[in-house]
C-alpha cells in the first residue's frame, strides 16, 4: 500500500492554489473512470432517476422553486437529482473539466435543466459574492470537505452568497472512517489541521471497488487496473473544525448528526452490506462514525 506524504506547502493562497491544480489533474483521470463502470446515465435521468440517499433528500427538504448551489458537483449526477426533487434552478460547480464536460453533456441527453462551471470552488464564491445572486440552498456531499485546504475562506464564502434564511446542507464520510486504512488498522491522525496529505496513487478508482451498489444507472466492467498517473492532496478535517467554520462565517447550526453507516462508499475491505448501497463495520466490531450531516441557516 502506498504511504501518503505530509510535506506539501499549503501555506499560501498560492501555494494551496498549485494543490488543487493537482487535484484537478487528478479528478480528471478518476473522473473518466468512474463514469465508465456506469451504465446509461443519460437514460437513468430521462426515466426518472434520482441518485440522493435518504439522508440528504430529507435534510434538503422541498425544493420545489428553490434556488440550489451544488459545489463539488463531480460530474453532475446528484445536481441533476436535486432537479428531480423540484429545484427551480440548479448550478453545479467542479474544478474538474472531465466531470463539468460530462455534466453538461449528460444534462443535455437527459432532458434535466441544469447548469454547471467550471472553477476552482474558492474562486467561484469570490465571484459568485462579487454578484447580486443569492441562492436559497448551497449543498455538497460525500468526499467534498476532504479537497477544501481552507475552511474558514470556504464557509465565508458560502455565508455571502447564501439569502438571508438560506441554507447550506452537507452529508460527507466523517473523518473517524478516514483514519483506518482498508484494513481498519488506525493508521492517520482524526486531523491534520490544514496540513496537507498527499498520495502519489491520486484519487483511486474506489466506484471500481463499490461495484453495481453504487452505480443506480447500471453497471459496466469499464476501465480495469486504474493508475493514477497524478497525485492527489487531502485535508482531513475534525467535525468541529468544520461547524466552528461555518459558525465563524455567521451561520447558525440547525443540525448535526453522526452514522455509524455509510453510503455509497466502501472504505474497508470487510464491511457489512445494510441494503443494497449502505455498509457497517462487521457485526462483533465497535461501531465508528462512518458519515456526519449538517444543516446550517443564514440569519434573517
Ligand atoms: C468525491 S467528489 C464529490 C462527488 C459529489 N458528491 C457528487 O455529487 O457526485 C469530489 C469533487 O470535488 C472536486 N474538487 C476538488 N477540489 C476542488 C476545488 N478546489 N474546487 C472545485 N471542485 C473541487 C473534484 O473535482 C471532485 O469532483
Amino acid at each position: 500500500m502506498v504511504e501518503p506524504r505530509f510535506d506539501a506547502d499549503a501555506s499560501t493562497p498560492e501555494a494551496r492554489r498549485a494543490l488543487h491544480d493537482q487535484n484537478r489533474l487528478s479528478w480528471d483521470e478518476a473522473t473518466r473512470a468512474h463514469n465508465s463502470h456506469k451504465g446509461d446515465q443519460a437514460r437513468f435521468y430521462r426515466e426518472g432517476g434520482n441518485k440522493l440517499y435518504p439522508e440528504e433528500s430529507e435534510l434538503l427538504g422541498d425544493l420545489h422553486g428553490r434556488s440550489v448551489v451544488h459545489l463539488q458537483c463531480n460530474s453532475g449526477q446528484d445536481t441533476l437529482s436535486l432537479r428531480r426533487l423540484g429545484a427551480g434552478k440548479v448550478i453545479g460547480v467542479d474544478i474538474s473539466h472531465e466531470a463539468i464536460t460530462f455534466a453538461r453533456r449528460l444534462s443535455a441527453e437527459s432532458g434535466v435543466a441544469a447548469s454547471f462551471i467550471r472553477a476552482d470552488v474558492y474562486d467561484w464564491l469570490v465571484a459568485a459574492a462579487g454578484g447580486t445572486e443569492r441562492w436559497d440552498v448551497v449543498f455538497c456531499s460525500y468526499g467534498a470537505i476532504i479537497w477544501l485546504s481552507d475552511l474558514a475562506t470556504w464557509a465565508r464564502g458560502i455565508a455571502a452568497i447564501l439569502r438571508p434564511s438560506g441554507r447550506f446542507v452537507t452529508v460527507d464520510y466523517h473523518p473517524v472512517e478516514m483514519m483506518f486504512d482498508e484494513e481498519r488498522r488506525h493508521a492517520m491522525n482524526y486531523s491534520t489541521h490544514g496540513r496537507p496529505v498527499t498520495w502519489e496513487d491520486g484519487v483511486s478508482d474506489y466506484v471500481a471497488k463499490g461495484g453495481p451498489a453504487g452505480t443506480p444507472s447500471g453497471w459496466v466492467a469499464g476501465v480495469q487496473d486504474f493508475q493514477n498517473p497524478n497525485p492527489s492532496h487531502e485535508f482531513h478535517w475534525g467535525t468541529a473544525e468544520v461547524i466552528s467554520a461555518l459558525l465563524g462565517a455567521g451561520l447558525v447550526l440547525e443540525h448535526f448528526r453522526e452514522y455509524d453507516y455509510c453510503n455509497g462508499f466502501r472504505p474497508y475491505n470487510a464491511m457489512k452490506a445494510l441494503g443494497r448501497w449502505r455498509w457497517t463495520v462487521p457485526d462483533g466490531t465497535p461501531s465508528i462514525p462512518l458519515m456526519y450531516s449538517i444543516v446550517a441557516r443564514k440569519p434573517t
